[in-house]
């Protein structure tokens, strides 16, 4: 493929991004962060299945051959609409990240933090199924990393000792991040779980996809947000410092 879009309600599709561009150095990728409606995993399926809509609609408009929902949350509420409306392909992120989790294991109990909304779906639990899987909704620190809190601040820490609760009593192994802000806070997520295998949903997705999508453009990254916001755009620079103009537009 030549061009692709990317979506999430913000800074975690830059993670997807980041894996994807490392996998697919030439492929011209439009990412989409949905800033003014973040975030996402606070809303019902049907409000997140109309948020999915519209970035795929204005994806779609940039004339992209194929759409990563970037997003878990998204892709719990609207992989399997988006994939009957549109006439391209359409992948999400969970898929990947339950494959790469039951390769992970070796005693079968897999962790999963993810956003409210995408704890209630259910669509982690249904991927892993023959596994233990002990989900534990996370939703606050999406709030924190889009606020850049960063991972070494106090509060992270904090906040990922009170959202993983129970998990480091529980014998995991594997622990899938199933949200794609979450990798920002893998350090200190990291240390409360000594000895866990951390899953990137990004990285698993890009590793399944890198020869689906090729690598036939000419490596250029074109963003856009629905709302200015800093925390986003240092985190667009950390990752790729060569990156152009970060265009805002209203929906
Ligand atoms: N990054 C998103 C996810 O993977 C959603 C975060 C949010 O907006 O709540 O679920």
């Amino acid at each position: 493929m030549k061009k692709i879009g990317v979506f999430d309600s913000g800074i975690g599709g830059l993670t997807v991004l980041h894996s994807l561009r490392a996998a697919c150095p030439l492929l011209d990728m439009v990412f989409l962060g949905d800033v003014g409606r973040m975030p996402y995993g606070v809303h019902d399926k049907e409000t997140v299945l109309g948020y999915s809509r519209d970035c795929a609609r204005f994806l779609r408009e940039q004339g992209v051959e194929a759409i990563v929902i970037a997003c878990n949350t998204a892709t719990a509420a609207s992989l399997t609409e988006l994939r009957q409306e549109l006439d391209i392909p359409v992948y999400g992120v969970i898929e990947f990240a339950a494959e790469a989790a039951k390769k992970a294991t070796k005693n079968s109990r897999i962790g999963v933090i993810a956003t409210d909304a995408t704890v209630r779906s259910g669509s982690y639990t249904r991927a892993l199924e023959g596994y233990t899987v002990l989900e534990r909704p996370a939703s606050p620190l999406v709030t924190m990393i889009e606020g850049g809190i960063a991972d070494s601040d106090a509060r992270a820490l904090e906040a990922c000792k009170a959202v993983l609760a129970d998990l480091p009593e529980q014998s995991i192994d594997t622990l899938v991040l199933g949200c794609t802000h979450f990798p920002v806070y893998a350090k200190p997520i990291g240390e409360l779980l000594p000895g866990v295998t951390l899953i990137d949903t990004g990285a698993a997705l890009a590793e399944a996809l890198k020869d689906t999508l090729g690598n036939g453009g000419s490596g250029k990254t074109e963003y856009y947000t629905s709302k200015a916001s800093e925390a986003f755009a240092a985190m667009v620079h950390r990752l790729d410092p060569n990156a152009g103009e970060i265009r805002v537009f209203g929906w």
